[in-house]
């Protein structure tokens, strides 16, 4: 991998970002296609959101399973699924959620995520909450030894985000609005650069009790049960 990150740089920037994308939905694809093996007629089966997702969602509705009951974790999964021809229940309806497939921004082997780079990580908490099992798929430029240098994400109550922000500044990070973006639930996000997250679950604990905080993006007291990456190689099983 190095070798042609070199090869690459001494072209042009352009090609190498090309390249890059081309090798990691390489990675994604392939844990997207691992994560299927575990879908089995009749679950109620948890769908995620992000591009990794998307790839999950585009082999289940090539190789559907019978009487699968499905909760979407956003409007931007729903709507892809119903493209495909794939129905939607509400998770009320269903109840508890069999299996959860979702992506992440950043993942350890710890199987701790930073999520909602995509915005839809309140709904994605609430889905992963809800599941017997959730499995993680990321590409191997998602592993990480320590989460944090991807933003954290954090949904706010609008009226909260000034409020919530000097909180997060307090707890060490540089809070940066996502403007021109509302949440599937209505809502705003701050994102936090450099929050010191060496202690995930200690992190969600304090963020999430911030009045006005809907949820921090950190899931680590509900972190997946399965981690698989992939990569141009194969996909790695962590657990
Ligand atoms: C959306 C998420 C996604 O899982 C996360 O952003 C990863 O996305 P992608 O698969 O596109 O890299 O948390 O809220």
């Amino acid at each position: 991998m190095r070798h042609w990150l070199e090869i690459f740089y001494r072209t042009s920037a352009g090609t190498l970002l090309r390249r890059r994308e081309l090798n990691q939905d390489d990675g994604k694809k392939r844990a997207a296609l691992a994560a299927l093996t575990h879908v089995e007629d009749g679950m109620a089966l948890g769908v995620g959101t992000g591009s990794t997702v998307d790839f999950f969602i585009d082999a289940l509705a090539e190789r559907p399973h019978r009487k699968l009951r499905l909760v979407s974790s956003s409007e931007r999964s729903t709507e892809r699924l119903g493209r495909l021809g794939l129905d939607v229940t509400e998770l009320s309806a269903v109840g508890d959620v069999d299996l959860y497939v979702d992506g992440a921004d950043e993942a350890t082997q710890h199987l701790h995520l930073i999520k909602g780079g995509g915005g839809a990580l309140t709904r994605e908490k609430i889905v992963a909450g809800a599941a017997r099992k959730f499995i993680c798929i990321v590409d191997d430029s998602k592993l990480v030894g320590r989460l944090g240098k991807f933003p954290l994400p954090v949904e706010v109550i609008p009226m909260a985000r000034s409020f919530v922000a000097r909180q997060l500044v307090k707890a060490g990070g540089q809070p940066v609005w996502r403007q021109d973006f509302v949440t599937d639930n209505g809502n705003q996000i701050i994102d936090v650069r450099n929050l010191d997250i060496s202690n995930p679950v200690e992190m969600e604990t304090r963020i999430n009790q911030i009045p006005g905080v809907v949820t921090v993006g950190l899931f680590a007291h509900r972190g997946a049960d399965l981690l698989l990456v992939g990569s141009a190689e194969g996909v790695e099983i962590m657990t």
